[in-house]
C-alpha cells in the first residue's frame, strides 16, 4: 500500500522533577526509587499547560519533520488518559491548535498501550475505503495531573510528554507498509488493579469523591509489575512468530517505560538486551507518549535508519498490552 511513518516529533517540558526533590515531599530516597524502577528525574507540565498544549507541540514537530503543513491532514488521532476535558476530545484541541481545518479528530484510549493501539487505529483506517491518505497519530499525557502527590507509591513513578508521527501513504505499491505485524490484547478482569476512581459515571465529582481522593490514580504495583512482564513478553513472542522475523534482524526493541525492572524482565526472556532502547531514567512513565518518545529520540538522533525493524511493546490499564514490529 506505501504507509509510511513520514515524521516524527516531541515535546517535553522543561520543568524537571528529580527524586532529591521527591525525597522533601514523601518518605522515600534516591536510592529506593532507583533501585526499584531505574527512574531518575522526570518532567512535570507547566501551571495551566495542558495535554493539547504538549500534543499540539508536539505535532507541529512531527509535521516539520515530515514536510507538510497541518491543512494536508485528513485524521488526527490522540491517545490519551488525560484529556483537557472529557469532551470535547483532545484531538479536536489540537485540530485548532495547529490549524487542521476540517479534519476529523478523536480521541484513543488504551492507557499505557494507547500509542500502540493507535497506531493499529490509523493503519486500519487508512487501508480500508476510508482512504485517509496523512495521519496524524498522537500519545500525549499531562500524568501529574492525575498524581496523588502525598502517595509515594505511586507519585515517583510518572512524569508529562507529548509525542506525534506523520503516517503518509504515498499510492505507491513498491513502498513497504511501516506496519509489519501487530499484536493488541485486553484483560477487563483486571481492570480494579490501575485505575482512576472518580470523575466519570461510576462516580461523579462530589465533596466525597475530592475528600476520599478518588481522582487520583490507584495501582496494585506488585501484581501490575508481573502482569506487564507476562504480557508483553507473550506479545512480542505472537508478533515475531506472525511476521516470521528473527528477533537477529530487530534494530531496536522499544518497550513501554514504566519500570527499568520490568524492561529487564522482558528483554531477558526474550534475550533482546543488546537492542533495548531505555530513556525512564529521564522521563519516568509517561503513559500513551513513552514509546513515542523513545522513538523520536531515536530518530532525531539519527541511530533510526530507513528500512529499520522496531520492535515495541506495551502494557497499562484496563488490563491492555499491545506489540508492533514497524519498519522505519
Ligand atoms: O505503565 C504501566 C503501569 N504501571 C507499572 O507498570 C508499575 C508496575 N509496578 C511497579 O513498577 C512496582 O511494583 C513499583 C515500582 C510500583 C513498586 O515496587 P515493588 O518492588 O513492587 O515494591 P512494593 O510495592 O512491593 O513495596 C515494597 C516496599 C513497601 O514497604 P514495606 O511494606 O515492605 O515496608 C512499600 O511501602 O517499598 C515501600 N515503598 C516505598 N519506599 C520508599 C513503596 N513506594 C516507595 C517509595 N519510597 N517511593
Amino acid at each position: 500500500m506505501g504507509i509510511r511513518i513520514k515524521g516524527s516529533g516531541r515535546y517535553v517540558p522543561e520543568k524537571i522533577l528529580t527524586n532529591d526533590d521527591l525525597e522533601r515531599m514523601v518518605d522515600t530516597s534516591d536510592e529506593w526509587i532507583v533501585s526499584r524502577t531505574g527512574i531518575r528525574e522526570r518532567h512535570l507540565a507547566a501551571e495551566g499547560e495542558t495535554t493539547s498544549d504538549m500534543a499540539a507541540k508536539a505535532a507541529q514537530k512531527a509535521l516539520e519533520n515530515a514536510g507538510i503543513t497541518a491543512d494536508a491532514l485528513d485524521l488526527i488521532l490522540v491517545s490519551t488518559v488525560t484529556p483537557d476535558h472529557i469532551f470535547p476530545s483532545t484531538a479536536a484541541l489540537v485540530q485548532r491548535k495547529i490549524g487542521a481545518p476540517k479534519c476529523p479528530c478523536f480521541d484513543q484510549e488504551a492507557a499505557c498501550s494507547g500509542l500502540l493501539y493507535a497506531f493499529n487505529t490509523a493503519y486500519g483506517l487508512m487501508a480500508s475505503p476510508l482512504g485517509y491518505k496523512r495521519v496524524l497519530v498522537i500519545g500525549a499525557e499531562k500524568m501529574s495531573s492525575l498524581v496523588d502527590w502525598t502517595d509515594r507509591s505511586t507519585c515517583v513513578l510518572f512524569g508529562d510528554a507529548a509525542a506525534a508521527f506523520v503516517l503518509e501513504n504515498d499510492g505507491n505499491p513498491e513502498t513497504k507498509d511501516f506496519y509489519v505485524a501487530g499484536e493488541i490484547g485486553a484483560d477487563g478482569e483486571w481492570a480494579d488493579i490501575l485505575c482512576v476512581p472518580a470523575g466519570g459515571s461510576a462516580c461523579p465529582a462530589s465533596h466525597r469523591s475530592v475528600d476520599e481522593k478518588l481522582h487520583f490514580l490507584k495501582m496494585g504495583g506488585p501484581k501490575t509489575f508481573h502482569m506487564a512482564v507476562l504480557a508483553m513478553t507473550n506479545a512480542c513472542r505472537a508478533v515475531l512468530a506472525k511476521s516470521g522475523v528473527s528477533k537477529d534482524d530487530i534494530a531496536w526493541a522499544v518497550p513501554h517505560q514504566a519500570n527499568r525492572r520490568i524492561i529487564d524482565a522482558v528483554a531477558e526472556r526474550l534475550d533482546m538486551h543488546d537492542k533495548v532502547y531505555l530513556n525512564v531514567d529521564r522521563y519516568g512513565n509517561t503513559s500513551s507518549a513513552s514509546i513515542g518518545i523513545c522513538l523520536d529520540e531515536l530518530n532525531q538522533s539519527g541511530r533510526l535508519k530507513q528500512g529499520d525493524l522496531v520492535l515495541a511493546a506495551s502494557f497499562g490499564a484496563g488490563l491492555t498490552w499491545a506489540s508492533m514490529l514497524i519498519r522505519w
